[in-house]
């Protein structure tokens, strides 16, 4: 059934769904030409972009064009991200989520997307650091060998646990229904609000509230 108006809720304006999947299309990128470099059994994926010299020249533009990018994300989201006493109990009764139940008072995000929101932030900014002190021709030559080679290790980690970080996340978000098309086409229903995010609904409904006294007025 195609819902109301009235039933639609803005989750995502179009300029933070826009960020998002360009913040993807540029992790696609670095991610599969990264694991293309650095195991020798998926060289293959060096060819992503042709032929394996232009991934390597472009994998730290694109790299640096996801940290840029991320860094609007992590503004637009960073109040939503604090975790709270709430986000414990949430925590507590994981394996209700499991089930897709209720579980607790679940403001805008919960502890699993708080949890992905400060992890993918903190890999970023080791890539993007880690990154730069090896990054050929340009600054690479400012950096002792003994300092590129934490670097190395520092960028290979801090790219798994992004990458292993982002699967789950993509993964939960096609797991609950409705979260990809509020990130596609910006809107969820009440139902939807209601029963994975109970407290970010009653702010919500307060705020429409609010609205309504004003136009009153
Ligand atoms: C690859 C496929 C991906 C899919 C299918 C996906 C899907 C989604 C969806 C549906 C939401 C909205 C969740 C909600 O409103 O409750 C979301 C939010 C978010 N996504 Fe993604 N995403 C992907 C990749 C990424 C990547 C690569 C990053 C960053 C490097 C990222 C960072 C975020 C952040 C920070 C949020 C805001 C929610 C929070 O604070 O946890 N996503 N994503």
């Amino acid at each position: 059934m195609i819902p109301q108006d009235n039933e639609k809720i803005i989750r995502h304006k179009p300029i933070e769904r826009i960020n998002h999947w360009l913040v993807v299309i540029c992790f696609l990128f670095t991610a599969i030409s990264g694991l293309g470099f650095f195991f020798p059994s998926l060289n293959w994926f060096m060819n992503i972009l042709g032929t394996p010299q232009l991934s390597r020249i472009l994998h730290p533009f694109v790299g640096t064009a996801m940290f840029l990018l991320f860094i609007f994300m992590f503004f637009r989201y960073f109040s939503h991200n604090f975790i709270n006493k709430d986000d414990i109990n949430w925590a507590k009764n994981i394996d209700k989520v499991l089930k897709n139940e209720e579980a607790g008072d679940v403001g805008q995000y919960n502890l699993g997307q708080k949890g992905v929101y400060w992890v993918v932030s903190i890999c970023l900014l080791l890539l993007a650091i880690s990154g730069v002190m090896i990054w050929r021709p340009y600054f690479a030559e400012y950096f002792p060998i003994p300092i590129i080679r934490i670097a190395l290790l520092v960028h290979s980690l801090a790219a798994i646990g992004l990458i292993i970080t982002i699967i789950v996340h993509a993964y939960a978000a096609i797991w609950v229904k409705g979260s990809v098309r509020a990130m596609v086409e910006g809107w969820v229903t009440r139902g939807w609000a209601k029963k994975h995010h109970p407290l970010w609904y009653r702010e919500i409904l307060e705020k429409e509230r609010k609205q309504q006294e004003e136009e009153k007025k």
